[in-house]
């Protein structure tokens, strides 16, 4: 087994194996060592099996950070369509779901079939099932050691992501290394995550698991950003794209207030239905505007088997109540075993924005989502991973 490379690349994820044939296209050996059985976990997840994998409008605005401005030069240096005429170039089908959103049209498995099959043609190495044991670093570079032996390289390239889903291989490694390294490494927690709810609240809508909606949220606090997609109950709790997006801003102990019905006013919708059907149940009325296993939960308590002409005004102001403005305080998010990301990370003050270099140790470079840079839902992770991952491969090739 060779054991001397130009590039070593830890993990064998998005921005990893973006960063390896990007690398060795420019005559480089690279050589990528991840701990888990399979590459590319993550990417065949996502989108719900189809990637979104990119965002047309992605600006640094769609991400956090403690430093807002340091994703600005990687996402200019290598933008959304750049990656999309790689996606065009291997004829992978894909659609655009609502503005900018791109997915795989049949499966992830499009986007990581032409990761390793452009890493294939480069002549990258990969080595799956590599617990690294220690990284040094030696006056021409870097020494590896690991289950499958030592390594020895000019540079090395970090990509080992963030803490969520353990079971798909995420773990701690970058920051240890990052600390290793006297690098900075901000606090993380899950993000885009769905929420458990108290005990008391499941059992009011625990029969609604499965049930999904477009809805309106806000956190319930001054100037917070109204979030519009879709509501999912489970039987934990809360998720769906609504929710996922307000995860990324809520803290322990805060209320999230839901409008289940914002497209009109519950109100009116009942004064014109009580002219036209007054004989009706109000659950059959409002099943012809939500779910109706939600309309059925909504009349349970005080409305069952009432006929709409019976509504009284105060009747009416209590069921828009409900449905215009739901208080839910939840418990938690369920963490790092299902969130899509992890905020914080490594800290970008001591990285270099333009070619993801450390500023401590030459020839050592971050990627992706190891470091303190985290996307919105919709495409801009992915996006993160692949302008991160560029940055860093042509600086590699320019520097060596
Ligand atoms: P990634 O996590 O992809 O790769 C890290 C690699 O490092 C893994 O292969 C891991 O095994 C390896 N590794 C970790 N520790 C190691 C160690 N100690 N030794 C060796 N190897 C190690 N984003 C988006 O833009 N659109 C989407 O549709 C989705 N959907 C989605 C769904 C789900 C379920 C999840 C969990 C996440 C998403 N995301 C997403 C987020 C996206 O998947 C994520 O941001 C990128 O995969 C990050 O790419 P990285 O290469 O940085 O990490």
């Amino acid at each position: 087994m060779k054991n001397s490379y130009d590039v070593i690349i830890i993990g064998a994820g998005a921005a990893g194996l973006f960063c390896a044939f990007n690398t060795a296209n420019k005559g480089k050996s690279v050589l990528v060592l991840d701990h888990a059985n399979k590459v590319g976990k993550k990417i065949l997840m996502s989108g719900g099996g189809r990637c979104n994998f990119t965002n047309l409008n992605t600006t640094a605005d769609d991400f956090v950070s403690q430093n807002r401005h340091f994703c600005k030069s990687a996402l200019s240096q290598y933008t959304a369509y750049d990656f999309l005429s790689l996606v065009e170039k291997h004829n992978i089908e894909y659609v655009e779901k609502s503005a900018g959103q791109l997915f795989c049209k049949h499966s992830s498995k499009d986007i990581l079939n032409m990761l390793l099959n452009e890493c294939a043609s480069a002549g990258v190495k990969i080595y799956k099932r590599c617990e690294i044991d220690k990284i040094s670093s030696k006056e021409n570079g870097f020494e590896i050691s690991s289950t499958l032996g030592m390594f020895v390289s000019k540079c090395l390239v970090i990509a080992t992501g963030g803490l969520s889903i353990p079971t798909l291989g995420a773990s701690g490694y970058g920051y240890d290394i990052a600390s290793q390294f006297k690098h900075k490494v901000i606090e993380t927690s899950p993000s885009l995550v769905p929420f458990v709810l108290k005990e008391k609240n499941l059992l009011r809508i625990k029969d609604l698991s499965g049930v999904s909606l477009p809805v309106e949220m806000q956190i319930i606090r001054g100037n917070s950003e109204l979030i519009r997609d879709d509501l999912l109950f489970t039987h934990r709790g809360l998720s769906g794209p609504a929710v996922l997006k307000i995860s990324m801003n809520w803290h322990k102990g805060e209320g999230i207030s839901i409008n289940l019905l914002p497209s009109m006013d519950l109100g009116e919708y009942i004064e014109t239905e009580k002219e036209e059907h007054g004989e009706q149940l109000v659950s059959t009325c409002l099943s012809r505007i939500i779910p109706k296993r939600l309309a059925i939960k909504l009349c349970e308590e005080n409305f069952e088997n009432v006929r709409i002409k019976h509504l009284k005004k105060t009747d009416i102001e209590k069921l828009s109540k409900r449905i215009h403005s739901w208080e839910i305080y939840p418990e938690s998010t369920e963490g790092y075993r299902t969130a899509e990301v992890t905020l914080g990370g490594v800290s970008t003050d001591q990285i270099s924005s333009k070619t993801m270099q450390s500023s401590n140790v030459p020839d050592l470079y971050f990627i992706g989502e190891v470091l303190d840079v985290t996307g919105q839902l919709g495409g801009y992770n992915f996006q993160w991973a692949w302008s991160s991952a560029w940055c860093a491969s042509e600086a590699i090739n320019k520097n060596n």
